[in-house]
This record gives structure tokens, sequence and C-alpha cells, in this order.
């Protein structure tokens, strides 16, 4: 059942993505939670930022892993989305998890291997959000997999993005599910591929697991998913889709 509509990497089409604002802005603009996604720099710090470099966002070029995080954070990362957010900064997981209201969640999308466990372990642990609060989900299979054993008290979401060039899901719904069982994910985050149809979701709920939907932008296509009985639906429009899906 329909659960929660997701902020993609905060209210991300009218705010910098993954940014203080965008979440901010998220919140306003009715979204139960917030998604974002995170990377390790080199002194250990725990930051908010899509892509292992600062190219798209940034006028300078740093990878992440090879930067400090007083580095990364002298970057203005607001202005190529528009002047207005000149002198934003990149934020670390700590100031994104200050920004969640009471009973609202975040989705972590970790973006490294399984080095993101421990310290991320810790952040969580100090944070002072409940674990009910708190979903966690990646591409990599050994970090799902690592993290389920280890943190079983957070929700967690293995990511798959099926091939779009194929009309057939590509990997298949049994090699999916073989994925879902190795890792011990809760559920499944897909990309809105047209073979995810109510019986692939009705395939995976009979299994057990929960299906998740990203990056969805179009009404029409919200409410799909929402009869399907997809449980969170990511957008880059919070403020729109919740228009057409109830709270
Ligand atoms: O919610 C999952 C989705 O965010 C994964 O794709 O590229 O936007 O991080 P990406
Ligand atoms: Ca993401």
């Amino acid at each position: 059942m329909f659960e929660l509509l997701v902020a993609h990497r905060g209210a991300s089409a009218h705010a910098p993505e993954n940014t203080l604002p965008a979440f901010e802005l998220a919140w306003k603009q009715g979204a139960e939670a917030i998604e974002g996604d995170f990377h390790l720099t080199q002194d250990g710090h725990i930051v908010c930022v899509h892509d292992y470099e600062t190219k798209k966002i940034a006028s300078k070029n740093l990878v992440i892993a090879d930067s400090t995080l007083s580095e990364l954070q002298q970057l203005d990362i607001g202005s190529w989305k528009d002047q207005k957010f000149q002198n934003t900064r990149i934020p670390t997981l700590e100031q994104v998890l200050t920004t969640i209201p009471d009973k609202k969640k975040i989705v972590i999308e970790v973006k490294t291997g399984s080095e993101m466990v421990a310290p991320l372990t810790k952040a969580l642990a100090l944070s002072g959000l409940q674990s009910q609060q708190i979903i966690v989900i990646a591409f990599s299979l050994d970090f799902v997999t690592t993290w389920k054993k280890t943190n079983p008290q957070y929700e967690t979401n293995l990511l798959i993005a099926f091939d779009l060039k194929h009309p057939h899901l590509s990997p298949s719904a049994d090699e999916t599910l073989a994925l879902l069982k190795t890792s011990q994910a809760d559920g499944l985050s897909t990309n809105p591929h047209p073979a995810v149809n109510q019986e692939f979701v009705q395939r995976l709920q009979k299994a057990g697991y929960q299906h998740h939907v990203w990056t969805v932008n179009e009404a029409e296509m919200a409410q799909r998913f929402f009869h399907y009985g997809t449980r969170t639906i990511t957008t880059d429009i919070p403020e729109q889709l919740r228009k057409v899906l109830p709270q």
C-alpha cells in the first residue's frame, strides 16, 4: 500500500539537489520523506552529494573521496541552479538529519560500498532519530548485504535500474528475487520501467517485499504506481504530486 511521497534529492526541481534549501523546501511542499545521496570524504565525513566528483554542481572539480570536508565546503554548489542559491554548501549527513521533522523520514542512498557501514552506523546512532524514520537504500549488493546484517533495525531496500533498452525486465523477475533473498533487503526500489507493472509488484509483495519507485514526475504515472500498491514514490516535484496522491 502507498505510504510515502519522497522528495528526490530534496525538492530538486526548484532548488539545488542534495542541499539544505532543497530539503527545507521538500518539507514545505508536503513530502513525507526526503531522499539524499551520500559519499565519504577523504577525512571520513559523510556528505550529501550525488556524483563522485563536483563537476556538475560547482565551478571547480573535486573528487569527493580525495577531498576533505573543509575543501568541499568551500565550493558554491547553489549558483548552477539559480543565482538566488549562491553560496549554498555541500551539507554533511548530520546537517541533513537535523532538518527532519517529527514523524517524517529520510531515505539515505549510500553511493559507496561497505566502507560506509561503520561511519553510517555511528552517525545514525548519534542522530536522535527513531529507527522507523530512517530508510537506507543502495545499488551495491555488497553494501546492502553487510548493512542489513549489522543494522537489521533499519528498513533497507535494494536499488535496481532495469535496462530501458529491453522491453522485458533485465535482470529478470526471478533474478531480482534471488538478489533480494541474498541481500536480505526489505524491499526493492526500481526505475519506472514499462515492465514494472501490477503483476510484478504483486509478485514482489507475495514474496514478502515492498516495491518503491523513482523518479516519477508525471501525475498519471504516480497514480498508476499508487494503484499497483507501490509503497513509496520518489519525485523531483513533491508539490505537484501531493495534489494527486492522498496524504
Ligand atoms: O531513489 C533512488 C534514486 O535516487 C536512484 O537514482 O541517480 O537519482 O541517485 P539517483
Ligand atoms: Ca539517489
